[in-house]
């Protein structure tokens, strides 16, 4: 019998695997794979709404994209609420840090734009209220179809369930500003299988979100990249030699760490215009490390696949560790064998002085990367924060083969364009 994989004219793989030995490498605070301070005083976006996970407009082969001259991005929103009585504490002051906790529950698409890249001025939302069938619109990528400003939007419907959507509509330009159009139609097109990827059921904490499709640079056909857990019950899970990796002797103790089953998943279109989607095995697992590869994307540089994914300190199974950040693995085709970038898998972490200062790295083709702010501390002992809601300051990577440097920054939300595309 054929696989699934070779049903589709797709090469059958085994995930590859990010291990415990891979992750004891990594090292916070190394200034080659560290975040450069963020400072206590940074500007914010608006005072009316928080955003985080930014995604901005770009084609299917990876490359950021403007429209007429405009600059688009899509951003994870939700309003802010100083005036909210369920916001206010004992003292009847603004509680920001439950507000922005309470962020995602009410997620939803909205988009900015700007002439210079940055200074981004707010268009509004993507959707109108009641186009997405869940209450929470969670992260995906806006991709420009075509030179008469079509765009499809592929995101996650959540709460009930998580849905990987798609919503096409287009963006429209004058002299002043950029408006989204259309947007109407939601089209489902997949949820976790339970056979390759875990399901509600399975896990009350599983993840199954953050699409981002892809033309792959060699064979032409569309795929989707998105975050997953590895199927199977909670706490099912095996950490086997596999997993373990080529530890050192005292480290072969793997803890509770059955219960951190992320994954990298992939799946490819069976149709050019990506309505039709077949899941195929996951790309990378990190059973027994991680619980969470969220947004997975990927580089495609000196004809090698650089997969970038974000994750959490908190997210990390028991006896490994490493900052909020955003890993890395590359490998010379598609479908693997990756292998950790920098041996560890760190790319992109915060600094152990500030460690939720950033979160939800995204890494350009051009090596610059964008963030979000999460909080800062504001005196010494870390214990007074501000919450950020905006933009972090643009970080600049250079890759070169399995290794990565940070080699500059730049302003706060500095996403420019890569290519202009004139509207006809
Ligand atoms: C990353 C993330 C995404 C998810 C969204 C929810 O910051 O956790 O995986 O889509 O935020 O707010």
């Amino acid at each position: 019998m054929k696989t699934t994989t070779e049903k589709f004219g797709v090469t059958p793989h085994q995930p590859s695997l990010w291990t415990r030995a891979d992750a004891l490498k990594v090292r916070a605070d190394d200034p080659t794979t560290t975040q450069p301070l963020v400072r206590a005083d940074f500007p914010v976006l608006s005072d009316d709404v928080f955003i985080w996970d930014t995604m901005p407009l770009r084609d299917l082969d990876g490359n950021v994209t403007s429209v007429d001259g405009w600059s688009v991005i899509f951003t994870l929103t939700a309003d802010r609420h100083p005036n909210d009585p369920q916001y206010l504490d004992e003292d009847g002051n603004y509680d920001i840090l439950r507000d922005w906790n309470d962020r995602h529950g009410r997620a939803k698409m909205y988009y900015w734009f700007s002439r210079t890249g940055k200074n981004w001025e707010f268009g509004g939302r993507v959707m109108a209220e009641g186009v997405s069938p869940t209450a929470r619109e969670w992260a995906g990528t806006p991709i420009l179809l075509n030179d008469r400003g079509e765009v499809d939007l592929y995101y996650t419907a959540v709460t009930p369930g998580a849905t990987i959507v798609k919503v096409r509509g287009r963006v429209v330009t004058t002299e002043h500003g950029v408006s989204m159009v259309g947007f109407e139609k939601v089209k489902p097109l997949f949820e976790a299988d339970g056979k390759m990827y875990q399901t509600e059921a399975q896990n009350a904490f599983w993840g199954f979100r953050d699409p981002w499709p892809f033309r792959d640079p060699e064979d032409g056909k569309l795929y989707m990249l998105f975050e997953g857990n590895v199927a199977g019950e909670r706490g099912s899970h095996k950490v086997g030699e596999a997993e373990i990796g080529d530890v050192p002797p005292g480290y072969e103790d793997v803890g509770n760490s059955r219960f951190q089953t992320a994954c990298v998943g992939i799946a490819v279109a069976r149709d050019a215009d990506g309505d039709d989607w077949e899941m195929l095995p996951p790309l990378l697992t990190a059973v027994g490390v991680n619980d969470q590869t969220e947004r997975p994307h990927f580089v495609f540089q000196d004809g090698k696949y650089y997969l970038f994914t974000i994750s959490h300190t908190f997210t990390y199974g028991d006896g490994v560790t490493g900052p909020d950040g955003v890993y890395g693995f590359v490998a010379d085709s598609l479908f693997g064998p990756y292998v950790p970038l920098n041996g560890s898998g760190l790319v992109l972490g915060n600094p152990s002085s500030q460690p939720f200062q950033t979160y939800s790295h995204y890494v350009m083709p051009n090596g610059l990367v964008t963030s979000f702010i999460d909080s800062v501390p504001t005196d010494e002992t870390g214990t007074q924060i501000r919450v950020g809601g905006t933009e972090a300051p643009t970080v600049g990577l250079k890759i070169k083969g399995q290794q990565t440097f940070v080699v500059g920054e730049y302003d706060y939300g500095y996403i420019p364009p890569m290519l202009d595309v004139t509207l006809k």
